[in-house]
């Protein structure tokens, strides 16, 4: 019996494939490596002393997902592959619901031919839009506000209706807060292909001379010092959450949220001051107009996570910047030997 794995060889995806295999699981994966490496899945396998077994196709690809399930006995579905740029979605709208939508009823309506009921969805906050309040807990109403936090939105409702369809699946919707860092090893980590979006892999591309200065997105949030607060999670404690999220699926029917942060909300300028603290180093930054569509302040009420699956993260903002340090300084061209030209 074997856990599938869809976008297994993404940032989130092979953390998570890494401490499956340390639980003992047999792990497949499906990736189209069209956003991530192979690379990443040869560390995993280095680090745990693994093997596991990679499909390279789409979840579009309907004949070739089936040979997939004809040739495994999968036990469980965790379904990370999609399309997760905000930016991207606005412009190209139809190619997030395209790939994110399709590919997830394509890959439940293989699930269900092939009696496979247990599953694990990466949803996103993103699907709160502006919160009424916070901590935000997962009853809070839902109000995504670009097209790629409403194909989040709308699989959680797809996956809902297939419950109330078939009351024998169980399926837990991962909202996640805003993952950082990277494995200890320093061997698997965030991989961004362009310029990053994100904040952390934008400090330490500063950090490492790739980037000259970080543009902080405004200081006139009603916040403690003006700038954005958010909910950052080490990445190995996130992972570490779709373990026990599986295993709570493996033993219960029905659909359930959990919200997977820390609970606690760090600033812009704090995050920097970590990071700095970390590394020794000084990240120049300049004030810029906010970001449309950020919000001033987000994070989590995770108490239903922890009384519910028994997790809670366990790392704090200081490990996280020194093992996002660790893999940008280890790895100054991600999972490429050298940059390409
Ligand atoms: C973003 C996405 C969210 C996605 C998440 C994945 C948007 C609007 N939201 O969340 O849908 O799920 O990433 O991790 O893109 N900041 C700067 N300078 C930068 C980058 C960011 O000041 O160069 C600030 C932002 O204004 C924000 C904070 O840093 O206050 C975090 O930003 P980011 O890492 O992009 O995450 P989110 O915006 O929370």
């Amino acid at each position: 019996m074997a856990i599938l794995v869809t976008g297994g060889a993404g940032y989130i995806g092979c953390h998570t494939c890494l401490e499956l295999l340390d639980a003992g699981y047999d792990v497949i994966v499906i990736d189209n490596f069209s956003n991530s490496h192979p690379e990443s899945l040869r560390r995993v396998m280095e680090i745990t002393g693994k093997k596991l077994t990679v499909y390279s196709l789409d979840l579009l690809d309907k004949k070739s997902l089936e040979t997939v399930f004809q040739q495994n006995q999968i036990e469980a579905v965790i379904h990370f592959a999609g399309l997760k740029a905000v930016g991207e979605s606005v412009l190209f709208p139809l190619s997030y619901y395209q790939t994110n939508i399709l590919s997830t009823v394509n890959l439940c309506e293989m699930m269900k031919r092939y009696d496979v009921k247990h599953f694990v969805f990466s949803s996103s906050a993103t699907v709160y839009g502006i919160p009424e309040q916070v901590p935000i807990c997962e009853k809070a109403s839902l109000r995504a506000n670009n097209p790629y936090g409403r194909t989040k939105r709308m699989i959680e409702e797809i996956l809902r209706d297939l419950f109330q369809s078939d009351p024998n699946w169980s399926i837990a919707l991962l909202r996640y807060f805003n993952p950082i860092g990277a494995h200890e090893s320093g061997k698997i980590g965030e991989n961004p292909k362009e310029i990053p979006n994100n904040l952390m892999p934008y400090i330490t591309q500063v950090a490492i001379g790739k980037l000259q200065v970080l543009s902080i997105y405004g200081n006139d949030y009603p916040t403690r010092d003006g700038t954005g607060i958010r909910d950052y999670i080490h990445v190995v404690d996130l992972a570490k959450g779709h373990v026990k999220a599986l295993e709570k699926m493996m033993t219960t029917t029905g659909v359930e949220t959990y919200n997977l942060g820390t609970g606690k909300g760090y600033s812009v300028l704090e995050l920097v001051a970590a990071f700095e603290k970390v590394s020794g180093l000084k990240i120049p930054y300049k004030i810029v107009e906010r970001r449309p569509g950020d919000i001033a302040a987000s994070f989590a009420d995770v108490s239903k996570a922890k009384r519910e699956l028994g997790w809670v993260a366990s790392k704090g903002i200081e490990e996280m910047c020194r093992d996002a340090w660790k893999w940008q300084t280890q790895n100054p061209y991600g999972y490429e030997s050298r940059k390409e030209q």
